[in-house]
């Protein structure tokens, strides 16, 4: 059996996640772990905190406390958004325990003993106010690439390319906001240049067809452009000590140990669940899947595997299927400025709501480009679509067998070519969300899903059950029985994408057992007989007020 190993990118724990994290990353890393595992493959989704970096750093001078105090607060934070939004992770680690420490460290120190590593001592930016090394969100200045102004020391936001501080211009220390100076110092660089016939022969020359145009661009480019040697080790300190005495006070770079985070929070569950933590890294039997966001594209697609390669043993991604930005209102999503929607804040606001937000986030995913979360259109895909379509013919249906039948699913007579052929286009909407899925279109596998329930409601309405219960009671029968078979159906087909609604759905239909995706709907999920549960609205309306407060919320953060 095909084994996968999907990670998500670990979240910086700087701060909470927030609506854009979603939908680029979390959400369709879980669609897709949430689809294979009811396809019956083995699946590890892991994931963990990113609690290292300047980030952190500096999050925690701005609260005048500790880095220490910062990561346990925004992982305790994050760890629950990612828990009721129902992203089933089979492991969440953290990049501050001991087993990430040791497995970073061995990592680096193969390499090292390897002679893996170019050691380097050279001219380096120093905040001569503050005494310190000004590498990655310490600095920022102007792009070589792209002309950006407030591009970081290790990367420009702005075309994603991944920088060396030294090559920025005009650079600002944000520490003193002076410009810096220069000082030699020693640091451990991986040659990347060495590496580059190996990216091109295997993504340039391999993944044209199966990658997305935007990974797949985006690392032509820069190998197009010539790698560097990157340093993997910096002058700070907050982050892993490098394992060797020569670099005494100096930490791993965080792009180093976090990548390595998804190896060591697997030996982690490997640990808890007796496994073999090496099946699901060093095996060329499984596919290795990362989700991130398009600025983590040269860290996934170019360095990881570069480090994997040069530690040997390791197998590469079969995909990494990163997506573009979601905007907010037509404007980018803003920590700084607070311009977002926070994953704990709406949970508060619209408790029990998580899965019309995944939905919505889902419907909208920046897949090929940069996309736009409107609360208008939050408003309208949850009274239009989840409402209206989805909700409404559940509850029709079920209303019906209730009234009619008092709740036990009838026996139905022989089913007409017409019925067949409804029962037949579900089971093609079936096959197409898998494959879709497995294609990493997930707008198009939930619009597939939504549409389910759009073929029951016209199933419905052509068939008029509620006309034919006095004089066809037969035909009534069969035709309820045929809907609750495609009410069945969706409470598996949508449980990737809506998680919570498709267990509520199950605990209405009263059923439990497990059925391999490909199987669903080929034989009849609920037998006549079978005694459902009274009809409860899986979705509710959502008011003008409710929308407006959040406009309100927004348009504060503007003041
Ligand atoms: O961009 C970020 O939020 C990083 N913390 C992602 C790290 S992904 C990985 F490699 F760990
Ligand atoms: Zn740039």
């Amino acid at each position: 059996m095909k084994r996968y190993t999907i990670t998500a990118a670990l979240p910086y724990t700087n701060g909470p996640i927030h609506i854009g994290h979603l939908s680029g990353v979390y959400i369709p890393a879980d669609i897709y772990a949430r689809y294979l595992r009811l396809c019956g493959r083995e699946v590890i989704f892991i994931c963990g905190s990113d609690e290292h970096g300047v980030a952190i750093s500096i999050k925690a001078s701005k609260e005048t406390t500790t880095p220490k105090s910062i990561i346990d607060k925004y992982d305790k934070i994050i760890r629950k958004s990612f828990e009721s939004f129902g992203i089933s992770f089979d492991n969440y680690s953290r990049t501050s325990r001991q087993i990430h420490y040791d497995t970073a460290s061995e990592f680096f120190q193969k390499l090292n003993s390897s002679k893996k590593f170019i050691e380097m001592t050279s001219d380096q930016l120093f905040d001569d106010t503050s005494k310190k090394f000004l590498a990655d969100r310490f600095v920022t200045g102007t792009c070589p690439i792209c002309s950006y102004k407030d591009a970081y020391g290790d990367q420009c936001e702005k075309c994603g390319s991944s920088l060396n501080a030294i090559d920025l211009g005009n650079p600002k220390s944000t520490l003193s906001g002076e410009k810096p100076i220069l000082k030699k110092t020693k640091h451990w660089y991986l040659p990347l240049n060495k590496y580059e016939d190996f990216i091109r022969g295997w993504i340039l020359d391999k993944h044209k067809e199966d990658w997305k145009t935007n990974v797949y661009g985006q690392v032509k480019s820069w190998i197009e452009e010539g790698l560097k040697p990157r340093a993997v080790t910096r002058d700070l300190n907050w982050g892993i000590p490098v394992p060797i005495k020569e670099a005494k006070g100096k930490v791993l770079y965080v792009w180093f140990d976090a990548p390595i985070g998804y190896i060591s929070s697997t030996k982690e569950w490997a640990l808890e669940n007796k496994k073999n933590w090496e099946d699901y890294w060093k095996n060329d039997e499984t596919e290795l899947v990362h989700f991130i966001g398009k600025d983590n594209i040269v860290f996934h697609c170019i360095i990881f595997p570069s480090m994997l390669r040069a530690h040997g043993g390791y197998i590469l991604p079969k995909n990494v299927p990163a997506n573009e930005f979601l905007n907010l209102e037509g404007e980018k999503i803003s920590t700084s400025k607070n311009w977002a929607v926070w994953i704990h804040e709406y949970l508060e606001d619209f408790p029990d709501k998580e899965d019309v937000m995944r939905y919505v986030l889902v419907a909208n995913m920046p897949e090929t480009k940069d996309s736009d979360f409107t609360w208008k259109d939050f408003q309208a895909k949850n009274n239009n679509e989840l409402v209206a379509i989805y909700g409404n013919y559940v509850n029709r249906v079920i209303v019906l067998i209730n009234k009619y039948y008092m709740g036990e699913v009838p026996t139905p007579e022989i089913l007409t070519k017409e019925d067949e052929k409804t029962i037949k286009s579900i089971k093609l909407a079936r096959d197409k969300i898998g494959l879709t899925i497995e294609k990493f279109r997930f707008r198009e596998s939930n619009s597939e899903m939504i549409n389910i329930a759009r073929i029951g409601n016209k199933y419905l309405a052509d068939n008029e059950p509620w006309k034919k219960i006095k004089n066809e009671p037969e035909r009534t029968k069969t035709i309820l029985f045929v809907s609750i078979q495609i009410v069945s159906a969706l409470a598996y087909l949508s449980e990737p994408f809506l998680p919570f609604t498709s267990l509520k759905l199950k605990g209405i239909l009263r059923i439990n057992k497990q059925i391999k995706w490909n199987e669903i709907l080929n034989n009849n999920i609920i037998k006549s007989g079978h005694q459902i549960n009274g009809g409860s609205f899986l979705f509710e309306k959502i008011e003008d007020g409710e929308i407006h407060s959040q406009y309100q919320k927004l348009e504060k953060t503007k003041k």
